[in-house]
Formats: structure tokens, sequence, C-alpha cells
């Protein structure tokens, strides 16, 4: 079954609070890893899955995110004139990588209140939602491409899944999954559930594909956990209503939302950077 999957939202509203002070006047999605703020990996990944049209849900604060998408004129001219021409090829192709749209989320009322503030602009489609602070690394194939894969067999809701360890299960969304057919069918998912709760150590990782019946799900949606209207709510009774599937998705992954996360991740891609890797092993050697 092919479907013409185009769409996507990345929710970026958020307050970052795990990663205070640096997100106090920064978002979040522009903590770089390496050289490269974590909101443009997304980017790439979703463009690598030929998730072209995209969607930002910002919030007050967020400003950084649309310049840092936008043509810099004057960026471009002087790099250009001083013959600057890699730094200039970088700059202007962030630029104009991909067309994105921006919707304000006025208050953080919750994931799922930030995905159901792209409703408007998704309309009646099947799309992705994507969530920055979750690096993955592509292994061959893209995180995002190897959920599409999965949706272009059963057009239905895919959602990537990662195995965690038990100490770990609740920091997570975790899912209840049913073998059928060879792909996993997923009965139930509950939020940060204690590990007596937990019914499996698959976690959700922010990697979704989900058909526009999620959007009439939200908006039914009553504030849950924390006073916020949570995607997983939604979720649930979407997985009730039609066919949802997990993936367990392949390449390697970093919650960058937190700093031990960043810094692992910094350090994995520092060590594989192309001019500063070998120096960066001398020095890690010879600090430990
Ligand atoms: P997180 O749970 O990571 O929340 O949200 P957060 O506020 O960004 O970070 P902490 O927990 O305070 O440290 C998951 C995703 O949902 C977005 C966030 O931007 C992040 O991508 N989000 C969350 C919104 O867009 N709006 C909200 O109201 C809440």
């Amino acid at each position: 079954m092919g479907t013409s999957l185009r769409k996507i939202v990345f929710p970026t509203a958020g307050m970052g609070t795990r990663f205070l002070p640096a997100t106090k006047a920064t978002p979040k999605e522009m903590l770089t890893i390496v050289d490269k703020p974590l909101i443009q990996y997304g980017v790439e990944e979703a463009l690598a899955a030929g998730l072209g049209e995209i969607v930002m849900v910002t919030g007050r604060g967020k400003r950084s995110i649309e310049d840092h998408f936008d043509i810099s004129a004057e960026l471009e001219t002087n790099l250009h004139a001083a013959g600057k021409d890699d730094l200039y090829k970088t700059v202007s192709h962030v630029a104009r990588m991909a067309n994105v749209a921006y919707i304000r989320q006025k208050q953080p009322l919750g994931l799922g209140h930030a995905v159901l503030c792209a409703a408007p602009w998704v309309g009646d489609e099947c799309f992705g939602v994507s969530l920055a602070d979750e690096l993955i690394l592509p292994e061959g194939k893209s995180a995002m491409q190897q959920l599409r894969e999965v949706h272009e067999q059963t057009g239905a809701s895919v959602i990537g899944l990662a195995p965690v360890p038990d100490q770990e299960v609740s920091r997570y969304g975790i899912v209840k999954a049913n073998d059928e057919n060879g792909l996993l069918r997923l009965e139930t998912m509950i939020e940060k559930p204690s590990i007596d709760e937990a019914p499996s150590n698959l976690a959700m990782i922010g990697r979704y594909i989900f058909t526009p019946r999620l959007f009439g799900l939200l908006k039914d949606t009553k504030p849950g956990a924390g006073g916020e209207i949570q995607l997983t709510d939604a979720m649930c009774q979407l997985a009730a209503e039609e066919p949802v599937y997990g993936v367990v998705v392949e390449g390697a992954r970093f919650d960058a939302g937190n700093p031990y996360g960043f810094l692992l991740a910094n350090a994995t891609l520092g060590l594989q950077h192309k001019e500063h890797g070998e120096a960066l092993r001398t020095a890690l050697k010879a600090l430990l």
C-alpha cells in the first residue's frame, strides 16, 4: 500500500527545564552536537525519508530556530566576498534545504496540544512527528525512513521504539505490543510507568507517523499527567480504534534533551569528526 506521506511536525515549544540554565534564552533544539544544532539533524533525517513539508510548533523565545533555516543575506554576502566558499555553501544550504512553516503554541500545554496546533496545516493526511532532542544517527536507513516503510506497507500509524534497561522505563512512554504476522501491533501505551506497571521495556523514542484520526482524538483529550494534554493518551485511544504498529528503530540514539545524553552525543560525534576526531581521541585518553 503506497502512501504520499510528505508532512512532518516538529514540536519545539517545550520549556527544556532539564537543561537549565542553558535553555533559559536558547531553545533546547538549538543546542549543538559538534557544529550543528539538534533541530538540523532532525530536519535532515526527515528530508532523507522524503518528508519535505515541515512545520515547527514553536513558542516564545524560539525565534533562533526560524532564523537558522532562513536566508541570512548579509552573512552569505560576507562569506562569499571573503572567499570562504565552504562556509558559504554550508550556510546557504541550511537556508534552502527545506520549506519550513511555523505555528505558535501560545502556552506549553503539553506535547499532545503542540501536535494539535499543527492540525490546520496538516489537514486530512497522514503525517510524521519528530522530537528533535532525541538524536538518532542513521545506520543505513534513517529512523523516519524505517517508520515510513512500515507505514507504506500498512497505511497505518507507526511508532518508533527502542528497548531500554529496566531502570529507565520510568522515564519513557512504554508500549504493550503483540506480534501480528511479523509486525509489532501496539495494544496500548503508558507514560512513565514504574517497573512493576511497565508492560514491556519497549520505549517510544520521539518518532511517529499518524493517521489524521489522531487530531480528532487529541481534540477530546483532557489534560492528564502534569496538567498537560498528553500525546500518549490520544495514542491509546487511536490504538483502541485502529491498528497502530511499532518499529524497533536501528541506529545509535541519544536523549540529547538532558545533559548526559547531550554530552554522550557530542563525544560520539566528536570522535567521528573528520578534522578534530583524532585530536579529541588523544585529548580524551590523556584526561582518562
Ligand atoms: P519534553 O518532555 O522533552 O519537554 O517534551 P520539554 O519541556 O521540552 O523539556 P523538559 O522536560 O522541561 O526538560 C517533548 C517534546 O514536546 C515539545 C518539546 O519541545 C519537546 O520537543 N513540547 C512539549 C511542546 O512543543 N509543547 C509543550 O507544551 C510541551
